[in-house]
């Protein structure tokens, strides 16, 4: 007879029926007393993820691996949670002296507005976790298939326009679902997003449940609720939220968001394929709709919300929070610093934490675009602040180039990268920083290691998916272009041009595509009209310099792997 294999998903499956790793820290503190070596696959592969916790790569991404997967080493990613992107001093300096004890000195801010440290041995993660916890912060949740950071505005509470601050929602949501036994085994990630402000900064398309303010007028008086969307996600394929007919009141948001989660709970047919497995699927491949998702989110929950209101979405929503800007609370500032693709050290966490002891009442948000934000600064302050961040080499001031850029882990760390993106995105910045001084519109650079798009490139201005290509005979870092990609109302995906280089080519590509849209723009015309207006033949050319025969996205010259794992 022969033996029926079990494919990937069956394996995760097993593994999350068979224990929730929310009930067995005891078992990470064993693992730490008897080394590396004690930890068994299914830790490695599944329940650490529920903890915050990945293997880490060894610096080649999949090059150095086989079957879709870099090497593994005996170090771990470890990401803490930052529900709302909301974060105190004496937190932000205790992610800082770990960082310094156990992380080799530096971390990531993430585009979920979260904190990574990475180098994190077995022997230390109990101490790590205990410290965080110690602070109130948690990894719980962080990675794996179950509700991950909530994010939400950074300036909630504080920007002098929003409609509402939404932060009390997503930190209910936070307490009642993260770590929530009921929610441990989902069929793969969940992403929820909730925000009061106009701008959207948290992308709500992007995620699994979105809600995003918005009024309506009964008998005369204006009310305050939210517009739902379902069914976001990158990823391999990326698919934009769907708007539900339905108006959430304040009240009804906590309740609806657990039902949204629910029903993915229950998704049996998404459990098949670790690839198929994402709330968007069931939109996608199994012929669900607005309105029957509606008619089944009312069944779970219930009750029937009632219809949707017009909204106003936001024309482009391009929101850094980078710079000095006034709060709502009269004679109060914050101060945005651009931490360039995320990467901050110890010291400049710990700076950071000390500014904002002395200047912000000690309150630091993180944000999406990987920046970190000081709150509640009073407007004689503002620029002391703005000069300690820069002293300190974050920023105020930054080029439209830091500003936009935004880099995934990439293959320093991951195993699933095909480039390394973090050097790559500095050293980009610099190039184009010098090659085109003066460039002042807003522009989002996003680079993501390879498909899966953790740097968001399928909703950037110019989008960067890691790819290889080879060169003289040797298998080198390059990036495929994809652009005009935005949230907002005129949310789309980036379109995939046909053109792919060697990353060391990078800089000149892109500095020939914005000197030709400097010099051949229409008044008045941003960048993601002047991509609309070109087809991908024009835009291929003005990347190449000259004609280029369009190429496949996903034709990789050689034999790389990407996996889609994870
Ligand atoms: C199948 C594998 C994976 C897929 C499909 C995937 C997909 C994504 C997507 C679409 C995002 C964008 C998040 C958003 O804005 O909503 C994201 C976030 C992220 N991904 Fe991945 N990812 C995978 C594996 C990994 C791995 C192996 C790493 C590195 C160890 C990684 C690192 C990150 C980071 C740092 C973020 C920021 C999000 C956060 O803080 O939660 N991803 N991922
Ligand atoms: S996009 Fe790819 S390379 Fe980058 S972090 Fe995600 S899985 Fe890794």
């Amino acid at each position: 007879m022969t033996e029926i294999k079990e494919t990937k998903a069956q394996r995760v499956e097993r593994f999350k029926r068979a224990k929730n790793a929310w009930d067995c820290i005891d078992e990470i503190r064993g693992f730490a007393r008897q080394g590396h070596n004690s930890i068994p696959p299914e830790w490695l592969g599944t329940y650490f993820r529920s903890w915050g916790i990945y293997t880490q790569g060894d610096g080649n991404g999949v090059t150095g691996g086989g079957g879709g997967e870099g090497k593994a080493t005996p170090y771990f990613m470890v990401r803490i949670r930052i529900p709302n992107g909301i974060l105190r001093s004496p937190q932000l300096r205790a992610v800082a002296n770990i960082a310094e004890q156990h992380a080799r000195g530096v971390a990531d801010i993430t585009v979920r507005q979260n904190i990574q440290l990475h180098w994190v041995t077995i022997e230390s993660l109990p101490e790590v976790l205990d410290r965080l916890h110690s602070v109130g912060l948690t990894t719980t949740g962080a990675c794996g298939d179950v509700v991950r950071n909530i994010t939400g505005c950074p300036l909630a509470g504080l920007d002098g326009d929003e409609i509402c601050d939404a932060s009390p929602i997503a930190l209910e949501l936070t307490r009642q679902l993260a770590g929530n036994s009921e929610f441990y085994n989902l069929p793969r990630k969940f992403k929820v997003s909730v925000t009061g402000c106009h701008l959207w900064c948290s992308y709500p398309e992007i995620n699994d449940v979105a809600l995003t303010a918005s009024t309506r007028r009964r008998k005369g008086v204006i009310e305050t609720g939210f517009s739902l969307r379902v069914a976001g996600g990158l990823s391999t394929e990326p698919h934009l939220a769907v708007r539900l007919n339905a108006f959430v009141a304040p009240h009804q948001a906590v309740q609806v968001v657990r039902g949204v989660a629910e029903i993915f709970r229950e998704s049996e047919v998404l459990r098949h394929s670790r690839e198929r497995a994402r709330l968007k699927f069931l939109f996608l491949n199994h012929g669900w709709t607005a309105d029957s998702f509606l008619a089944e989110l009312h069944q779970r929950i219930g009750f029937k919300l009632d219809p949707a209101e017009p909204e106003q979405i936001p024309e482009d929503a391009y929101r850094d929070h980078v710079g000095i800007h006034a709060q709502k609370q009269p004679g109060y500032s914050y101060v945005g610093a651009s931490v360039l693709r995320g990467r901050i050290t110890a010291e400049q966490l710990k700076s950071a934490a000390e500014i904002a002891d002395h200047f912000a009442g000690g309150e630091v948000r993180t944000t999406i675009m990987q920046n970190l934000v000081l709150v509640n600064v009073r407007n004689e302050d503002a620029a002391t602040v703005a000069k300690g961040l820069e002293a300190s080499g974050l920023p105020v001031a930054a080029s439209v180039f830091t500003r936009g850029t935004i880099a995934c882990t990439g293959s320093e760390f991951c195993k699933l990268a095909l480039t390394e993106t973090k050097g790559f995105a500095r050293w980009l910045v610099e190039a184009l920083e010098d090659r085109i001084p003066g460039f002042d519109q807003q522009l989002k650079l996003h680079i993501a290691g390879c498909p899966n798009s953790c740097g968001q490139h399928w909703i950037a201005d110019i989008g960067l998916e890691g790819k290889k290509v080879k060169v003289d005979g040797r298998m080198v870092d390059a990036y495929y272009f994809c652009v005009g990609g935005a949230v907002g109302k005129f949310a789309a995906i980036a379109r995939p041009i046909g053109y792919r280089c060697a990353a060391v080519e990078v800089p000149d590509a892109i500095e020939r595509l914005l000197k030709a849209f400097d010099s051949d723009r229409n008044p008045g015309e941003n960048l993601r009209q002047f991509f609309a207006r070109h087809s991908n033949d024009e835009i291929r050319t003005l990347l190449a310099g000259d004609w280029a025969e369009p190429v496949d996205r996903d034709a990789i010259a050689g034999p790389v792997p990407h996996g889609v794992e994870g």
